[in-house]
């Protein structure tokens, strides 16, 4: 063998195990933690006794959602991920429009496009108390999609689901930001 053959197979196993590294620290920041539960503590608006818990955990066919609501008045209530965790605002509008980081319509929570931020509406009985729980497909506590550190606002109207680009559901009564929470 040639000592430019030799040469060259020692560059080449060289290239490889620089190849193999770089590879290697890849694979490293991929490990980030993957968060599977988040809550938001809401807050009423000026003026408003609503207060409530939204508890977000991740499960293997999608997020599942429990709100439990109270103080609001009987009926429906559009019911979003807006796009700030910024309750800063008296009347809640710091927390901007609804979340909507695929640049989609609004819509119902079962549409196949929607705003990620389009959950709906809760209903609150003749006390003023509401439940609601789903499992969704849209939205993640990870990723491009995730919600972490965006803020849930409570309505004062029902959303209508089609009016563009809010529901036509009004007023905001609560405000919450959206945090990690500890896994179960
Ligand atoms: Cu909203
Ligand atoms: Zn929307």
């Amino acid at each position: 063998m040639s000592f430019n053959k030799m040469f060259t197979g020692i560059i080449l196993v060289g290239a490889l195990l620089i190849g193999c590294q770089q590879k290697e620290v890849t694979v490293e920041t991929s490990t980030v933690p993957q968060f599977t539960k988040a809550v938001a503590v809401l807050h009423a608006t000026e003026g408003n006794e609503v207060k409530g818990v939204v508890t977000f955990t991740k499960t293997a066919e999608g997020v599942k959602i429990v709100a439990d609501v109270m103080g609001l008045t009987p009926g429906e209530h559009g019911f979003h991920i807006h796009e700030f965790g910024d309750c800063s605002s008296p009347d809640g509008k710091s927390a901007g429009g609804h979340f909507n980081p695929e640049g989609n319509p609004h819509a119902a929570p079962d549409a196949q496009t929607r705003h990620v931020g389009d959950l709906g509406n809760l209903t609150a009985d003749e006390n003023g108390n509401a439940h609601y729980e789903r499992l969704d497909t849209h939205l993640s506590l990870n990723g491009p999609n995730s919600i972490i550190g965006r803020g849930v606002i409570i309505h004062a109207k029902a959303d209508d689901l089609t009016s563009q680009p809010t529901g036509a559901a009004g007023a905001r009564v609560a405000c919450g930001v959206i945090g990690v929470a500890k896994a179960q």
